[in-house]
């Protein structure tokens, strides 16, 4: 598979988008719902949510902000936001807006305004994934959390599992190349950020890195 960001575009705006709640993502709710807890979110922070797609995330996020909080959610398929937008409606949910934009040249203003930068999902599917990363870090205040979730390549004897995995998340727009990228984020998190906690789960093929802003 050709690992590009127009690629990735075309596979959100198509059937996948009217199926994707029903589809795999689901099944790591669990793990997700594991970061949140394990991450500082609290009562009316302001939460950046890139790679939002259907808003899948936004229960978790909501369960520690409250009403007091925000969530603005970023992503480029107009799909997946209008899927988004329908949970908002038909949730009553009020504090939370969307936002269409490409998360690697993503500018919100030159005010660092978010507590929490969350990309579930996300990176590993994203070529220029440093960028996206980049430019999440430069959104959140100093001493706030970056949480990102996603599926990476396993090693030792689980790595005989990676052709499956990738298998299965290849109509995703996950690939080797990707989630082999998913190891050097975590790398990258390590140098960036402190207080860093990564969690491994379902033969380590997903994970979730937490870390503080500087
Ligand atoms: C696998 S879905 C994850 C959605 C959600 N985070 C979840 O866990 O259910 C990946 C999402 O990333 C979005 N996406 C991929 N590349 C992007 C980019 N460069 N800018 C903005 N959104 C992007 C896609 O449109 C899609 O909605």
């Amino acid at each position: 598979m050709i690992f590009d960001a127009r690629n990735i575009k075309a596979i959100y705006a198509g059937e996948l988008a009217q199926k994707y709640d029903f589809s795999m993502p689901p099944f790591f709710s669990r793990w997700k719902r594991k970061a949140i807890d394990d991450s500082t979110l609290k009562s009316g922070d302001r939460v950046l949510v890139f790679c939002c797609g259907s808003g899948l995330d936004f229960p978790h996020i909501l369960s520690k902000i409250g009403n007091a909080g925000k969530i603005v959610g970023v992503d480029f398929s107009v799909q997946m936001l209008r899927n988004a937008q329908q949970k908002i409606d038909t949730q009553g949910w009020v504090n939370i807006e969307l936002i269409e934009a490409d998360i690697t040249t993503f500018k919100d203003t030159t005010e660092k305004k978010y507590d929490v930068g969350i990309c579930t999902l996300g990176m590993s599917i994203i070529p220029d994934f440093k960028s996206a990363y980049n430019n999440l870090i430069s959104e959140i205040k100093p001493q706030g959390e970056i949480i990102i979730g996603d599926m990476q390549l396993a090693s030792g004897w689980l790595a005989r599992l990676n052709p499956l995995t990738i298998f299965l998340a290849e109509k995703f727009g996950g690939t080797h190349k990707g989630h082999q990228n998913s190891l050097e984020l975590c790398s990258i998190m390590k140098q960036d950020l402190s207080a860093i906690r990564k969690k491994e789960f379902f033969f380590k093929s997903y994970y979730y890195c937490i870390g503080k802003t500087q």
